[in-house]
């Protein structure tokens, strides 16, 4: 459930919440060397980024996926720094028409970045702009109608494309094939994201230990994102039932108060998994008759819910449709029914 109510958001969705934006702005870091994690991808950026500059060059268009949360946006921003370049930033959807693209590009300056977020939701007829000014530096406009028009091609200047997506299958295979590098960002490792953290506290002021970081890591589902989210609502919990500091008690307090459990599952993902097994002895379910069940729209459940509760074993796909593992049966203390009939694929 994504809302503009605070109270509402839902704490462990890595997707960012409208009224996340500022929040999410002050905690970015700015250079390569803040960027904690991705150590592949920054070394091979490091590079990319110092051939270029050495060459006065436009970096080579660079597409980013992943799952949301990881730090795509992030790095976009990042490198336009690193290359000391404007960075012009817009998404796929937000960009309608043929012209709309144009006037985007023909707009930059030499070496300028733009940035294109959820670039899988272009539509067919503005991609097909993309492709000579991403190949050639031109844009290809026709001019009138009928047997009097002519095609005139326009230069651009020199300019890099990165393009973010959480959904790279959805990106067609010429447009891909346009990018000369692409990063596929990861889930963190815990102690990774106990950096991200540290450095969320300093920025914040906020007083936490040890401790109370790996408690906060432990559920933050590998993601930044959610983390940061989570460190801003255990300092406020802090802040009122206690000293404001963060230990581990007021971690564990603040988590149990917010529902988000030690596998970093919250109330959303709980239902899920309830429903599954109290409404549907454990499944096969469709996705359409559990969406139905839970109130949730089938996309969400697919999106957002899924990819974690398969990633941690609590829920299978099968062909007949989504089964409760018997790890799911353990996490939420049901009895657990005989599997040998189910083929857990
Ligand atoms: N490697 C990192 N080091 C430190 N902080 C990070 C890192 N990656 C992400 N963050 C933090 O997580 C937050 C979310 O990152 P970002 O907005 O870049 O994710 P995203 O991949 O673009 O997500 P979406 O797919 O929803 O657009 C940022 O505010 C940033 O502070
Ligand atoms: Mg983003």
């Amino acid at each position: 459930m994504i809302t503009t109510n605070d109270n509402e958001i839902n704490l462990a969705s890595p997707q960012a919440d409208v009224s996340e934006t500022l929040f999410e702005a002050t905690l970015r870091p700015q250079a390569l060397v803040d960027y904690v994690g991705q150590s592949k991808i920054k070394t091979n950026l490091k590079i990319l980024i110092d051939a270029a500059t050495g060459r006065k060059e436009a970096l080579e268009h660079i597409l980013l996926y992943g799952p949301p949360g990881l730090g795509k946006t992030t790095l976009a921003h990042i490198i336009a720094r690193e290359v000391g370049s404007s960075i012009k930033i817009t998404s796929g959807p937000a960009i309608e028409k043929a012209g709309d693209l144009a006037a985007l590009l023909t707009n930059l300056q030499e070496n300028d970045i733009l940035f294109i977020d959820e670039i899988h939701r272009l539509n067919k007829v503005v991609e097909e702009i993309l492709y000579p000014a991403m190949e050639d530096y031109a844009l290809d406009i026709i001019l009138g109608k009928g047997a009097g028009a002519k095609a005139v091609r326009i230069d651009l200047p020199k300019f890099t494309l990165i393009g973010a997506t959480t959904r790279v299958g959805l990106l067609s295979a010429p447009l891909r094939d346009r990018f000369g590098m692409t990063y596929r960002l990861d889930f963190y490792e815990e102690d990774e994201i106990e950096k991200i953290l540290e450095r969320a506290a300093r920025i914040l002021k906020i007083e936490i230990d040890n401790h109370g970081k790996k408690e906060i890591a432990a559920r933050s589902r590998r993601t930044p994102r959610i983390a940061n989210r989570l460190l801003k609502r255990v300092r406020d919990y802090a802040q009122v039932k206690g000293s404001g500091n963060i230990d581990r008690e007021a971690a564990a307090a603040a988590l149990a108060m917010l529902e988000v459990d030690q596998l970093g599952l919250d109330s959303s993902d709980r239902m899920i998994l309830e429903t599954l097994i109290d409404k549907f002895a454990g499944g096969p379910v469709g996705i359409s008759s559990l969406a139905a069940a839970t109130s949730e729209d089938p996309g969400t459940i697919e999106d957002i819910y899924e990819p974690f509760l398969l990633r941690l074993g609590l829920l299978n796909r099968t062909p007949k449709g989504r089964v409760a593992t018997p790890a799911a049966y353990d996490h939420l203390k049901r009895p657990k029914p005989k599997f040998e009939n189910q083929t857990l694929l």
